[in-house]
């Protein structure tokens, strides 16, 4: 069951500290362009819509690998039709490892289990439902592929897409058999929108070593994990807590604050099994041992931001059917001037999810993404009327480790510290719900050297 024995991408492995070249071609009927999610690249290799090639053509990525190891993964990022072709499986993983993660002695080969987590609707003829028409793209685009008019997939295309089967991997819940041995589960949520609260089925806590930018200083364990559109978390399990025969099971627990309109017969927040394993086996005796150091992370110093005292505010915006921040909807080489920063330098920024300007008050949970960095969280807020609904899920946010995506639940303000250390140039920052991204809930950020 490797991730790529489907639909997704091939999972690319590479080394800190390596060169790599990477030719894009692209056989599809429309523009598309490669981003490397969660990698330090110079910004014209990074996959921004601006570089989006048409069908035919080639793009040449050039870049050392700057990354710690850590679970990354790559995407279409094509403006407007992101959603539409990450749904239909240009995606992948991109895993990287170095020295310092090497001598940890993690489990390895395949006990390094990858679980790109992902859900998806399909037809009578077992064929991919991409429900929204996309936006930006002519209307002969917008109908191929099975993107419908309409309110329903109006809808949609503003507020997100929701499968209603779970697949790991590309494939549908199944019993995986493992042996009594430690392993590290590498989970992705490579979801368009939806967002999981996962657990084991016996209440077992998860033992968290990493999360989106690598590993953390040490295990962190938790009850629940909450994984937005784009997070990743990297759980290590020894199978020997479970004997011969049993079939422990990774689910998803209900939630509230997820998307909730026209959402289908599988909501955002509804209970469902996601995997399941078998044990197999009985041995070994010893049981596996996890160091309690696991790597080198600077502690966080919110002093070293040069606006420490005085945060950027990032409001997430809905105005008249489309998203933005601060009010503004996306756009491909604007940056304003609080979206333009100095290299070398650190900045606290606040994404606020207040529901500002939108129709009838509807907030929903963001996924913000920050391109070509890793930040750390320092803080969050949540307003009084949504305290009852964020404890169903706050338990379950990791903000221990080196991040490129933070959940940003409904009367949330979460406060994250960047560092503009690598490259100057053009980058982007979005929600990651692929399908807001899509309708505006995009923006540049200019870095200047
Ligand atoms: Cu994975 Cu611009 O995103
Ligand atoms: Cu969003």
């Amino acid at each position: 069951m490797q991730p790529s024995d489907s639909y997704l991408g091939p999972v690319i492995r590479l080394r800190r500290g390596q060169r790599v070249r990477i030719e894009l071609i692209n056989e599809l009927p429309e523009p598309t362009i490669i981003h490397w999610h969660g990698l330090h690249v110079p910004d014209d290799m990074d996959g921004h819509p601006r570089h989006a090639i048409g069908p035919g053509q080639r793009y040449v990525y050039a870049f050392r690998v700057l990354n710690r190891a850590g679970t990354y993964w790559y995407h279409a990022h094509p403006h407007g039709r992101t959603g539409h072709q990450v749904y239909h499986g240009l995606a992948g993983l991109l895993l990287v490892s170095d020295e310092e993660e090497a001598a940890l002695r993690l489990p390895g080969g395949d006990q390094d289990m990858p679980l790109v987590i992902q859900d998806r609707t399909f037809d009578d003829d077992n064929q991919f439902v991409y429900p929204a028409a996309g936006h930006g793209m002519g209307a002969s685009m917008m109908s191929r592929g099975g993107g419908g008019r309409g309110m329903g997939s109006m809808m949609a295309s503003m507020m997100g897409v929701l499968g209603d089967r779970i697949l790991v991997n590309g494939r549908q819940v199944q019993a995986l058999d493992v042996d009594r041995r430690a392993r590290r589960l590498r989970l992705l949520n490579g979801s368009n929108t939806r967002t999981y609260k996962l657990a084991w089925n016996d209440g077992s806590p998860l033992t968290v070593i990493g999360t989106d930018g690598g590993l953390l200083a040490a295990p962190a364990h938790r009850k629940f994990l909450v994984l937005g559109p784009a997070e990743r978390a990297d759980i290590w399990t020894d199978f020997a807590n479970w004997k011969e025969g049993e079939s422990p099971s990774l689910q998803s627990l209900p939630f509230e604050g997820g998307m909730t309109m026209g959402s289908g017969p599988l909501p955002d927040g509804s209970q469902f099994p996601v995997l399941q394993f078998r044990i197999v086996g009985s041995g070994p005796v010893e049981p596996a041992r996890l160091p309690d150091r696991l790597a080198q992370l600077p502690p966080v110093q919110a002093s070293v931001a040069i606006n420490a005292e005085h945060p950027k505010v990032f409001d997430l915006t809905m105005g008249m059917m489309v998203w933005g921040i601060n009010g503004r909807p996306f756009e491909m080489l604007q940056a304003t001037a609080q979206e333009t920063v100095k290299l070398g330098t650190h900045e606290v920024w606040e994404f606020r999810n207040e529901g500002r300007n939108s129709m009838m008050g509807m907030v929903m949970a963001h996924s913000m993404h920050i391109h070509g960095l890793q930040f750390r969280v320092i803080g969050r807020e949540i307003a009084d009327r949504f305290a009852a609904a964020y404890r169903t899920v706050q338990p379950g946010l990791m903000d221990e480790g080196w991040k490129d995506t933070v959940l940003v639940m409904p009367g949330e303000r979460v406060r994250v510290l960047v560092g503009f250390e690598d490259y100057p140039g053009l980058f982007l920052y979005h929600c990651h719900m692929l399908e807001h991204e899509d309708s505006g809930l995009m923006r540049n950020y200019l870095v200047k050297a």
